[in-house]
């Protein structure tokens, strides 16, 4: 692979990427990423070959939504995973792509109405927007800017309040309004300056106990800046990768809990000066919401590692019960931890001393731990 092109300290992030996906919307790029075949390819039945043929995704993760949810789909590109989500979901159920692009969006929003026909049901609808800011709708904002003049610095500002002030109150996507978040092969292409922006906006959407399902590709090692700097393998999906464990991280530092490595290609999708390039898919979740009861719960983790280390830092061993505030044995009980743990609501009606000696032999709410 050729590390010789234009550089990106010449040129926007979002202009190069902008470009190359204007092009790839108009004409198939068959090296773009590295499609995989979906695994419920009936799904595909209804969608025309100019939204099949131009998928520039590395991985499928529209098949990890349910019937009723409200799907989000971040880059979603010529919106077939939208579409496909779109039958998983059914009438019920509503998805919503986001992209900035305009030649991607267009090709979308054209089979609509026949792809509505054709499944008996119109849930799908696409927005102009930055996934780093998910509060501003770029069609509103050309709107705005329509009827107003902006000549100079002080007018400049004065639309920037309104802005501001309009993604507040008018939000392109609401807070906690999502029950999953999609996205496949995007977030790469995004920034590095803007990506915490963009973990948070990811986790800003999602109702509590909602997740996300990201499809992308990691790299094995940092990615040296002369490979960040070139245009062509960054809106190629190649040096924008998040390296893998740092991948990872960046749900965990958003907030996002029970973080899972659902998928990971064995063989590397490419390989540019010794490293590895491959398709990874995440699930994380956004906490639940717990209340605090004053209640207690037994925890007992049922195996098969001899320990695991909660997200907040409990240490539950094999078939050993542990005592702790029932609302922080809710927020253990998302995802696929569910299946891995014993949950038994506990209630102390006797004498203290019984009660006091319950904590201190099985539990981490004493007074002497203080970790829960
Ligand atoms: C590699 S393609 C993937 C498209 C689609 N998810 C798929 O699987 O075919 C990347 C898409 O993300 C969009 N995109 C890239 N950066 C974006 C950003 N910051 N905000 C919104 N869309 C973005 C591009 O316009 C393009 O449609």
């Amino acid at each position: 692979m050729s590390a010789e092109s234009t550089s990106l300290n010449l040129l926007s992030v979002e202009q190069v990427v902008r470009e190359r996906y204007s092009q790839a919307s108009q004409k198939v790029e068959p090296a773009l990423c590295c499609a995989v075949t979906p695994s419920q390819p009936e799904l595909l039945k209804v969608l025309p070959p100019e939204i099949i043929e131009r998928d520039y995704g590395c991985g499928d993760p529209a098949k990890y939504v349910t019937a009723g949810e409200t799907v989000l789909d971040l880059g979603s590109g010529v919106g077939k995973a939208c579409y496909v989500a779109a039958q998983i979901v059914g009438a019920a159920g509503r998805v919503i792509g986001v992209d900035m692009n305009d030649d991607m969006l267009s090709v979308a929003r054209k089979y609509q109405p026949e792809i509505a026909q054709k499944i008996g049901y119109s849930n799908v609808e696409f927005r102009r927007g930055r996934i780093q800011d998910l509060a501003t709708d770029l069609d509103v904002l050309d709107a705005m800017l329509a009827s107003t003049s902006v000549a100079n610095a002080a007018d400049w500002m004065a639309f920037e309040e309104r802005r501001k002030l309009l993604a507040k109150s008018e939000p392109m996507i609401a807070s906690e309004s999502i029950d999953v978040t999609l996205s496949n092969c995007v977030l790469n292409l995004v920034a590095e300056a803007e990506r915490v922006q963009l973990i948070a906006e990811l986790y800003r959407v999602l109702r509590p106990g909602g997740r996300a399902v990201i499809s992308d590709i990691v790299s094995s090692k940092p990615v040296p800046e002369h490979l960040k700097n070139n245009a062509e393998l960054w809106s190629g999906c190649i040096s924008g990768a998040f390296e893998q464990r740092a991948f990872v991280k960046a749900f965990e530092t958003a907030g996002f809990t029970a973080v899972e490595l659902l998928e990971r290609q064995a063989q590397p999708w490419q390989v540019v000066e010794g490293i590895e390039f491959r398709s990874v898919t995440i699930r994380a979740y956004r906490p639940k919401l717990t209340v605090a009861t004053g209640e207690v719960a037994y925890v007992t983790y049922r195996g098969p590692w001899r320990s695991v280390m909660t997200d907040d830092m409990v240490l539950l061993s094999r078939g050993e019960p542990m005592l702790v505030h029932a609302e922080v044995a809710d927020r253990w009980m998302i995802g696929p931890l569910k299946q891995q743990l014993i949950v038994e609501r506990a209630f102390f009606g006797g004498p203290a001393s019984q009660q006091s000696s319950a904590t201190e032999e099985h539990g981490c709410c004493g007074e002497a731990t203080k970790c829960c």
